[in-house]
C-alpha cells in the first residue's frame, strides 16, 4: 500500500499519524499552525527532513489565518508563528532551516501563494535529494564491497540500520533507507538488520513496515544486540540518518547511534551517515553545541500504553546522541560522498 506521510491537499495539511503505525492507518487534517506544532512535538510526524517540510506548511496555515484577520497587519503574527514552530523540537536543524527559508520568502503582498510555493519547493527538493542520496550511497557500498551492480548476490553486503529514515521520516524515499533500498534493488545487499529503537520503536514499527512495503527482507534486533551482532556475524556497514551535522562533521542522531559507531569501529564495520545538506549546520561548530532533546521519562517507564517499571521509578530519556566525526567513515548527501569527514571537507562539499 502506498502511503503519503505529508500532503498538502485542498488547503489542508494532511499527516499520516505515525504514532499508530503499523496497525492503524489514520490521517490527521490540520488547518492551524498550533496544530502543526503539536503534531511535531507529539511525534505524529517525526524524522528531521519530515518535520522541516511539515513546519513549512505550518507557516502557510499561519499566514492564511493572519492575512484573513488583517490584510495589512499580518506579518508580525506570521513571524511569531515561525518562532513558535521552531520550538517544536530542538535537535533536527532541518526544522529551523525550512523555517528560515519561509521567513526569507515573506512577501509584502498576500503571503499565502508565495509561502505555499516555497513550502512545496522545500518538499520537492527533499524528495529529489532522497533519490540522489540513495544512488550515491549505493555506489559507495559497491566500491567498498566490490559487489556487482546487477543481479542480487548472496555474497552481498550486510547492513545495520537504526531508527526510521524512510518516507515517513522525509516525505521522499528516505535518507539511510533510500541507500538501503537502492542498494538492494541493485543486488548489492544480502542482509538488513534493523534496530527496534527504544523507546518509540521507530525501527520495529516504522522501518520494518517500510522495508516490507519495499520488499526488502530484514531481521529486527533489540538495540542492545547490535554490538554483539557485529562480533559474531558478518556486518559490512552501519547506515543511519542524522538530525544535525555540525560544521566539523560531528553527527547528532537517534540515541544509540553513538554506541553503534563505537562498536562499528571496534569490529571494522563501516559507519555511513546519510543526510541532505539541509541537515548540515555550519553555524554549529561541533557536536558539543548541538541541543539534544530529552523527552518524558514516561516513554522509558512504559511500552506503548502499558506501564513496565514499578511506580515511582525514575528514567533518563535522551532521544539523540552525538557521534564524533572521527568515528564516521562516510557522510552521504545529495551532492555526493564525503570520506572521513572533517570541517574542511564539509565546507568544500557545500561549496561544490
Ligand atoms: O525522534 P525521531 O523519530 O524524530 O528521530 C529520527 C531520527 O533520529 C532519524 O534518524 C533522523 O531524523 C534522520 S533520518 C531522516
Amino acid at each position: 500500500m502506498q502511503t503519503n506521510p505529508i500532503e498538502w491537499r485542498d488547503g489542508e495539511l494532511i499527516l499520516l499519524d505515525q504514532r499508530r503505525l503499523p496497525d492503524t492507518i489514520e490521517y490527521l487534517r490540520l488547518d492551524t499552525a498550533p496544530q502543526v506544532r503539536a503534531a511535531i512535538e507529539d511525534m505524529v510526524v517525526r524524522g528531521a527532513p519530515a518535520i522541516g517540510v511539515t513546519a513549512a506548511y505550518g507557516v502557510v496555515l499561519a499566514a492564511r489565518a493572519a492575512y484573513a484577520e488583517s490584510p495589512t497587519d499580518w506579518r508580525d503574527n506570521v513571524v511569531a508563528a515561525i518562532a513558535d514552530l521552531g520550538e517544536a523540537r530542538p535537535t533536527a536543524v532541518n526544522l529551523r532551516w525550512a523555517l528560515a527559508q519561509m521567513q526569507a520568502a515573506l512577501p509584502n503582498v498576500d503571503p499565502v501563494p508565495t509561502l505555499l510555493a516555497t513550502a512545496e519547493r522545500i518538499h520537492r527538493k527533499e524528495i529529489a535529494a532522497n533519490i540522489a542520496m540513495g544512488e550515491h550511497g549505493a555506489n559507495r557500498i559497491a566500491k567498498v564491497a566490490g559487489s556487482g551492480t546487477s543481479g542480487r548476490t548472496h555474497d552481498g553486503v550486510a547492513v545495520i540500520t537504526h531508527c526510521n529514515t524512510g518516507a515517513l521520516a522525509t516525505g521522499g524515499s528516505g535518507t539511510a533507507f533510500s541507500v538501503i533500498t537502492t542498494a538492494y534493488r541493485h543486488g548489492q545487499i544480502a542482509q538488513v538488520f534493523a534496530c527496534e529503537t527504544r523507546p518509540w520503536l521507530q525501527g520495529s514499527r516504522l522501518t520494518a513496515w517500510e522495508l516490507k512495503q519495499n520488499g526488502v527482507p530484514f531481521e529486527l534486533l533489540v538495540d542492545s544486540a547490535a554490538a554483539y551482532l557485529m562480533k559474531v556475524r558478518h556486518v559490512d556497514w552501519v547506515i543511519v540518518g542524522a538530525d544535525r551535522i555540525a560544521a566539523n562533521g560531528d553527527v547528532a542522531n537517534k540515541i544509540g547511534t553513538y554506541g553503534l559507531a563505537n562498536a562499528a569501529r571496534r569490529h571494522k564495520v563501516g559507519m555511513m551517515v546519510v543526510a541532505p545538506t539541509s541537515t548540515i549546520d555550519l553555524a554549529t561548530p561541533s557536536g558539543d553545541a548541538i541541543p539534544l532533546e530529552t523527552r518524558s521519562s514516561d516513554e522509558v517507564l512504559g511500552l506503548a500504553a502499558a506501564r513496565i517499571a514499578p511506580p515511582g521509578s525514575a528514567a533518563w530519556n535522551p532521544v539523540f546522541d552525538v557521534t564524533e566525526a572521527g568515528l564516521i567513515d562516510v557522510i552521504v548527501t545529495e551532492k555526493g560522498v564525503i570520506d572521513l569527514p572533517n570541517a574542511a571537507k564539509i565546507r568544500e562539499h557545500l561549496q561544490a
